[in-house]
Formats: C-alpha cells, sequence, structure tokens
C-alpha cells in the first residue's frame, strides 16, 4: 500500500508533522503552495478572511497524480476555524476518489474540529474515504515537542 502526505504549511509547523508521518510510515511527501504572498500582519487578515469564505487560490503544484496511492493523509495549519485555501483548492482540483484519507489539522488554540469536518464534507462529496483524523496544537511548542506529539499520535492511532 502506498502513502502520501499532502499538506500545506505557512509557518513550519504542520510540516513538522507531515515530516514525521512520512519517516515513520514511509509515505511520500508533497508540499502545497499557495501563490498568493501571505507575509505580514495585513496578510494574517486577509487570509483569515480568505479562509473563512473558501476563497480559491492559485497553487503549486497544479497537478498531482495521485493514481498509485492508496491512503492519502492531508494536514493542514487551522484557519479562522477552517482549513487553508491551498488546501480547500486542492480538495476541488484533485481527484480522490476512492482513496483513504486521514485528514489532520495544527492549531493554535481552537477550531479545529470544524476545519477537520469542513474537510471530510467535501473529501466525501468526492467520493472519498476519511477514515481517521488527527489534531495537533502548537502553540509555545518547538519542533521536539510537535515531533513527539506526532509520534505520540502515530501510537495511540495505531497508524503503522
Ligand atoms: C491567518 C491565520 C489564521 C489562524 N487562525 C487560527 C484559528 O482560527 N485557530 C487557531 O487555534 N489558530 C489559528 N492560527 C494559528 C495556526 O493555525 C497555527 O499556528 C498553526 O499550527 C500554524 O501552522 P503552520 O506553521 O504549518 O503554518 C491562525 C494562523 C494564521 C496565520
Amino acid at each position: 500500500m502506498k502513502t502520501l502526505i499532502l499538506y500545506y504549511s505557512e509557518s513550519g509547523k504542520s510540516e513538522v508533522v507531515a515530516k514525521t508521518l512520512s519517516s515513520q510510515l514511509f509515505g511520500d511527501l508533497i508540499r502545497i503552495k499557495d501563490l498568493k504572498v501571505r507575509k505580514g500582519f495585513k496578510s494574517k487578515l486577509t487570509s483569515s478572511i480568505d479562509a473563512f469564505r473558501e476563497s480559491k487560490t492559485e497553487i503549486s503544484p497544479s497537478k498531482i497524480d495521485l493514481k498509485d496511492y492508496d491512503l492519502i493523509y492531508i494536514g493542514t495549519p487551522v484557519w479562522a476555524s477552517k482549513p487553508t485555501p491551498a488546501i480547500i483548492t486542492a480538495i476541488d482540483k484533485f481527484d480522490f476518489r476512492r482513496k483513504e484519507i486521514i485528514l489532520f489539522a495544527t492549531m493554535r488554540i481552537s477550531g479545529g474540529e470544524k476545519a477537520i469536518k469542513r474537510m471530510e464534507d467535501k473529501l466525501q462529496s468526492r467520493g472519498a474515504r476519511v477514515t481517521n483524523s488527527f489534531i495537533i496544537k502548537t502553540q509555545n511548542k518547538n519542533t521536539s515537542n510537535i515531533t513527539g506529539d506526532t509520534l505520540d499520535l502515530i501510537e495511540s492511532l495505531n497508524l503503522k
């Protein structure tokens, strides 16, 4: 069974989770980039509004061939209690039909359940099967804390 970890990460925390999953589960990694500039305080507001409205964005890569993958992890930071625009766009753009999906979200404090539910609803209406999900709180955590949390979840959710 071939595994892919597909993720977006703005400031690197979701990337720590994605890389830990990849090394533990021997999965391929694809980082989705958002081509809209999302730096600085003003951008944070715009990004929250974009996420809240589920605005689409330009992403790279714009095409991914998923046919070799049976299990796909999709990960995102939580923005305004929603998935990021890059991940909303990826879910609409790529063909997840009949794939098994495990979702993950990172957040500072709250909104993860809502973001996961939104991704789950979108994926299920597109014919994917969401079989598991998890949320990691990143506030005041460094790389090794986030790696440790991810390793604990791999163990407790029996993802290996
Ligand atoms: C635009 C924006 C909106 C955010 N909204 C939320 C939120 O609603 N709830 C929350 O707990 N954290 C929120 N955060 C914090 C991020 O979800 C959190 O820091 C996440 O772990 C960052 O992941 P990354 O480093 O992979 O980008 C927000 C961050 C940004 C930049």
